[in-house]
């Protein structure tokens, strides 16, 4: 049954895009990761905004949050000598394809369109590789949210908290009201998206700068990093049980529906709230992840240009124009949940957590507190990451000591780096 209903949707699937691309003078194919529903409706803006300038899409989903199982179908492709005209990547895939002299060069585009003036410097940092153009920004999403609905919390008198004190205050009272404090999926990804929330509430951003980013095996091992695996270990018990492998959407989805009161995670969580017709600031309160108010984790979503074919690279610049395109920039992060990667697009139409998200990056480059998202890709190598993401994981799902945690932390990211 399930078979014949594959079958079915593929060959649906192949004959709209034999129509799409006999009327389309080029195409671009695409992979990519967004599959949950507000991911796919933000796709759609940009998929149709390419029509309308005569552009096909090939499409090349590969579901899986945070994009893991996407880079590995990616590394086939590329070692088969078959890559897509663009990939969705983080910023470190980005660093890492063009060190590997994967990626072909936008800088032309960027030159006429004035990338260099509107794009914010941080995400420069990952887009530009050896003074050249190797990926176009399409948003900036911030990690470090805490989602709260708002009903339940009204329901039982609670208030946002700010401190992990406080949280854990307000879980405990939600547990006993029999109400699922945490909702989460037990995936490595989402592990990691609540430890660098909790690295950066309890450390602050120098801690989280020298302990993730710089991977400072003082920091790795300090009594910040035994507390920040004590409030891990509190999480691991506001979960429900059958949080193991669950995706992100259907955690989400729990929050949404009374289900649960809380969800860590980036403000993709929005894509789903408004597709639910919920309104983001009001039913489902956006604050930022206790302690990190000031700081701002981020992650943006690069496309990244390979180095194709003569003949396919028309297509693939009028993919880089149209996505860095002021109007496509607005378009596509009011549906996606994020905010633009330019500087110059108005506020007025994006909604409080918009607003709010686009306040708060500005105060927190100048702070010294905007920093790149380990779970997202911006804040530490691959290998690193992977390291992170495994003793993350197992201390989650087991009885593993705070201490035990920071050596193994430590052990792994020294062998990771070697
Ligand atoms: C990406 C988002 C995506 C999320 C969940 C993040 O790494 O940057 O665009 O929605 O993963 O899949």
């Amino acid at each position: 049954m399930a078979f014949t209903k594959t079958s079915k949707l593929l060959a649906t699937v192949a004959f709209t895009s034999a129509i799409g691309s006999a009327a389309m003078a080029q195409e671009v194919e695409v992979l990519h990761w967004w599959t949950a529903g507000g991911e796919a409706a933000a796709l759609n803006v940009l998929k149709e905004d390419l029509a309308s300038k005569n552009v096909g899409w090939q499409d090349m989903p590969v579901a899986g949050g945070g994009g893991e199982a996407a880079s590995t179908t990616l590394k086939a492709r590329v070692a088969a000598g078959n890559p897509p005209t663009a990939a969705q990547m983080l910023g470190m895939q980005l660093r890492e394809w063009a060190n590997e002299g994967a990626l072909g060069d936008l800088s032309s585009v960027a030159e006429e369109n004035n990338w260099a003036e509107v794009v914010p410097a941080a995400v420069q940092e990952f887009a530009v590789n050896d003074g050249k153009w190797v990926g176009a920004p399409v948003n900036i999403h911030r990690p470090n949210w805490l989602w709260i609905n708002a009903e339940i919390f009204d329901a039982q008198g609670l208030t946002p908290p700010t401190t992990w004190e406080e949280f854990n205050a307000a879980a405990d009272k939600l547990q006993e009201a029999g109400i699922t404090p945490l909702a989460h999926g037990g995936q490595p990804w989402q592990d990691a998206t609540v430890f660098d929330d909790v690295v950066l509430g309890i450390g602050g951003p120098d801690f989280y700068r020298k302990a993730i980013i710089e991977a400072d095996m003082d920091a790795l091992g300090s009594d910040t990093m035994v507390q920040v695996f004590d409030q891990m270990r509190k999480l691991s018990g506001y979960v429900d049980e059958n949080f193991s492998g669950r995706d992100w959407n259907l955690a989400t989805a729990m929050l949404l529906n009374g289900e649960a009161g809380m969800q860590l995670m980036g403000d993709w969580a929005k894509g789903e709230i408004i597709r639910a017709d919920m309104v983001p600031g009001e039913d489902i309160l956006c604050v930022a992840a206790p302690g990190t108010e000031g700081s701002y984790l981020f992650n943006t979503d690069f496309f990244g240009a390979f180095d194709v074919s003569e003949e396919s690279k028309p297509a693939q610049m009028e993919l880089a124009a149209s996505i860095m395109s002021k109007e496509f920039q607005e378009a596509f992060n009011l549906v996606k949940g994020s905010i633009p990667a330019r500087t110059d697009v108005a506020p007025d139409n994006f909604d409080a957590c918009g607003q709010k998200a686009m306040e708060d990056i500005v105060e927190a480059a100048d702070n010294n507190a905007l920093l790149g998202s380990m779970a997202h890709g911006h804040g530490q190598t691959s290998s690193v990451q992977r390291a992170m993401f495994d003793v993350v994981t197992e201390h989650f799902n087991s009885d593993m000591s705070s201490q035990d945690a920071v050596e193994e932390l430590q052990i792994a990211v020294e062998s990771a780096m070697l």
